[in-house]
């Protein structure tokens, strides 16, 4: 069976007052049919276990705001070949397994290469946070901005169950959003509160196995 190809159209995009083709969108769809199309019965809305695929391209103004944090020349070089998250793609899944699974379909593609892996479930940050990070170079039929034809272009991956996805979101919104005083307890709670969902995960997946099993 011949590995799905993604296909891609064109898009242009305006970034540090230069266009360059950006077919980010386009990229963002091609991926998403094909992780979708390998497990029937799944759409956005989710399905068995319940499944999340949720894509954004990063805007220019924060695009811009990474270059300085950085201290990247402002140029399409630095935000679509340094910078490699400049499209982020994060699908959510009901179990442990699935997530492996998708990397294995991911890993299978045509034009689509893994270049970073980062296994965040098998050793967590030590502030608790996990989920399986991919950084992919997929090749385009377009040029990219170093003039190559075809192009290539980066994408990041986060993949995470539910119970990491709730626990990253909560995470992130008080780190950004609360000016914290007692630092110290948030940060030992939130860490044990991650373990005891990682556990979860795990009799989760016990759990299916043993109704896979009986059936
Ligand atoms: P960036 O420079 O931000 O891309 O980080 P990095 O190159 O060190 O990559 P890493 O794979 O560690 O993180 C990439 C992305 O994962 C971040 O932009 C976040 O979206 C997410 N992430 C990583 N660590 C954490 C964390 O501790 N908490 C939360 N909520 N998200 C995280
Ligand atoms: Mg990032």
């Amino acid at each position: 069976v011949a590995a799905p190809r993604i296909a891609i159209a064109s898009a242009g995009r305006l970034f540090g007052g230069r266009l360059v083709v950006f077919p980010g969108g386009d990229i963002v769809k091609a991926v998403r049919g094909v992780v979708l199309s390998a497990f029937p019965g799944c759409d956005t809305r989710g399905c068995q276990g319940r499944w999340g695929f949720n894509a954004r391209v990063k805007d220019e103004a924060s695009m811009l705001e990474k270059c300085n944090r950085k201290n990247l020349p402002l140029t399409p070089e630095s935000a679509l070949k340094k910078i490699r998250d400049a499209i982020g793609i994060r699908i959510v899944c009901g179990f442990i397994d699935d997530i492996y699974q998708t990397i294995d379909i991911i890993r299978g593609l045509e034009g689509c290469k893994i270049i970073l892996e980062k296994d965040y479930i098998l050793s967590a940050k030590p502030n608790g946070y996990r989920s399986y990070h991919l950084i992919l170079e997929v090749e385009t039929p377009y040029e990219d901005c170093l003039g190559n034809q075809p192009g290539s272009y980066f994408v990041e991956v986060q993949l995470r169950t539910i119970a990491m996805d709730s626990w990253a979101s909560l995470e992130h919104q008080m780190k950004y959003k609360h000016e914290i005083k007692d630092t110290k307890r948030i940060v030992r709670e939130l860490k044990r509160c991650a373990d005891e969902l990682a556990s979860c995960d795990v009799t989760m997946q016990t759990i299916r196995n043993l109704i896979r099993e009986s059936e």
